[in-house]
C-alpha cells in the first residue's frame, strides 16, 4: 500500500477569503497547502470592478504569512452593468483571471447578481474573444424550483442556451453537486469544465438533515442524494482534465450557522487535501490524485504547473478535526468529514 506521496504543490480553484480579521485568519490555512487559488468576489460591498479587485488583492497579500508564496489570483463579480472594456484591459493586464456569475439571490452577497443573462452578453463576448474564464454558480432562483433541482434546471435553461450563444467560452461550473452537472459537462466540449469541494466528496443531504439540523453541512449548492455524490466522486477520481478541486471553503462565524437562519457555507481547507486524498485511496485511485489537485485546473487556466512539491504521508493513526478558529468576534467552526481519514500534509 502507497503511503507517501509526492505531488506538485496543489491550486484552489474556488475559494472564499472574507476580508478584515476573517481574511487574516483563514489565508495561513490555504498558504499551507496551495500556490494558487482564485479567489470569490462575494464581499459585503462585492469585487465588481478591475480597480476593486486591485484593492481586495493587496489586502489579501496583506495578510499573508511571510515565508509563503501564495498568488491569489483575482475575479470580478459579474453584475448586469459590468463594463466589456474594464474586464478585457484588466484581464489583458493580468491583474484579474476570471468574471464569477452569481444569478441574482443564489448565495451569500448575491443580491448584486445577474437577473436577465441577456444584460451579460456583452460582456460575454469580449470573455470569449480573449479567452477568459467565465465561472458561474450554476443554480436557479425561482421560488418554484425545488433546492434539489436547481442545478439540473440550470443546465437546461440557462447554460445550454449559454454554451450555444457563445461555443468558445471558456466555463467553469462552480461546486457541481449532481449527476446532471457530471454528465453535462462530460458531454461538453473541453472548453466546459467542473470544479468539486471536498465536502461533496464526502456527504450527501444526509449529512445535513438526519438526527437533527446541522448546520455545519449546509452549503449552497446543498449536498444531493448519494447518487449524485457517487458521481462526483467518480468525475474526481477519472483523472479526467475538466474536473479540478475548488474547495468552495466558505467561512462564516458558528454563530451565524448555528441560528434560525443559518449561512450556506463550510470552513473546509484545514483538512482538504487529506479528506480528498482519503476518498481517492479509497476509490484505488491514488495515482490520479495530482491531475485533480495540481494539473487539471492550471491546464485549464493556461498557468504552469507549479514546481514546489508537497509530500503527503500516510499516518497509521486516524487524524482529528481541524481545531476550530478563533476570531475577537466569535469562532468558525472546521469540517468534519465523519470518515476515517489517514492522510497528512507533511511539513
Ligand atoms: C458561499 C459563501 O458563503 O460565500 N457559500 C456557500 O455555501 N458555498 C457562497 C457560494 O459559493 O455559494
Ligand atoms: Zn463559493
Amino acid at each position: 500500500m502507497l503511503t507517501t506521496l509526492n505531488i506538485p504543490m496543489p491550486d484552489d480553484w474556488h475559494l472564499h477569503l472574507r476580508s478584515g480579521e476573517m481574511l487574516n485568519k483563514v489565508l495561513p490555512y490555504t498558504c499551507q497547502h496551495f500556490a494558487r487559488a482564485i479567489i470569490m468576489p462575494n464581499l459585503p460591498s462585492p469585487v465588481i470592478t478591475t480597480a476593486d479587485a486591485k484593492k481586495y488583492r493587496t489586502e489579501i497579500l496583506e495578510n499573508r504569512p511571510d515565508n509563503h508564496d501564495f498568488t491569489p489570483l483575482m475575479t470580478l463579480y459579474m453584475t448586469e452593468n459590468t463594463d466589456p472594456e474594464d474586464v478585457r484591459s484588466g484581464f489583458l493586464k493580468g491583474e484579474v483571471t476570471a468574471v464569477k456569475l452569481y444569478p441574482a439571490g443564489a448565495t451569500t452577497n448575491s443580491d448584486a447578481g445577474v437577473k436577465d443573462l441577456e444584460k451579460i452578453y456583452p460582456v460575454l463576448e469580449v470573455m470569449e474573444q480573449i479567452g477568459m474564464p467565465f465561472l458561474v454558480h450554476g443554480e436557479v432562483v425561482d421560488k418554484d424550483v425545488d433546492i434539489f433541482d436547481r442545478e439540473a434546471v440550470f443546465i437546461d435553461t440557462k447554460l445550454i442556451p449559454i454554451r450555444q450563444r457563445f461555443p468558445n467560452l471558456k466555463i467553469v461550473f462552480e461546486h457541481l453537486t449532481t449527476k446532471d452537472g457530471v454528465d453535462y459537462v462530460l458531454s461538453s466540449h473541453k472548453n466546459t469544465t467542473a470544479t468539486i469541494t471536498p465536502h461533496h466528496l464526502v456527504i450527501n443531504r444526509n449529512a445535513m438533515l438526519v438526527g437533527g439540523i446541522k448546520p455545519h453541512y449546509y452549503c449552497l449548492p446543498v449536498a444531493k442524494r448519494e447518487l449524485h455524490r457517487l458521481a462526483l466522486v467518480q468525475a474526481a477520481t477519472s483523472g479526467d482534465p475538466r474536473f479540478f478541486l475548488g474547495t468552495d471553503s466558505a467561512p462564516h462565524l458558528t454563530t451565524a450557522k448555528e441560528s434560525a437562519c443559518g449561512c450556506a457555507g463550510i470552513f473546509n481547507v484545514a483538512n482538504a487535501i487529506s479528506v480528498i486524498a482519503q476518498v481517492f485511496e479509497n476509490e484505488h485511485a491514488l495515482p490520479q490524485l495530482e491531475k485533480f489537485l495540481s494539473l487539471n485546473g492550471a491546464g485549464f487556466y493556461g498557468l504552469e504547473v507549479n514546481k514546489k512539491q508537497i509530500e503527503l504521508e500516510r499516518s497509521k493513526q486516524c487524524l482529528t478535526i481541524p481545531k476550530n478558529i478563533v476570531l475577537a468576534e466569535g469562532e468558525v467552526t472546521a469540517f468534519d468529514p465523519m470518515m476515517d481519514v489517514y492522510w497528512k500534509v507533511k511539513g
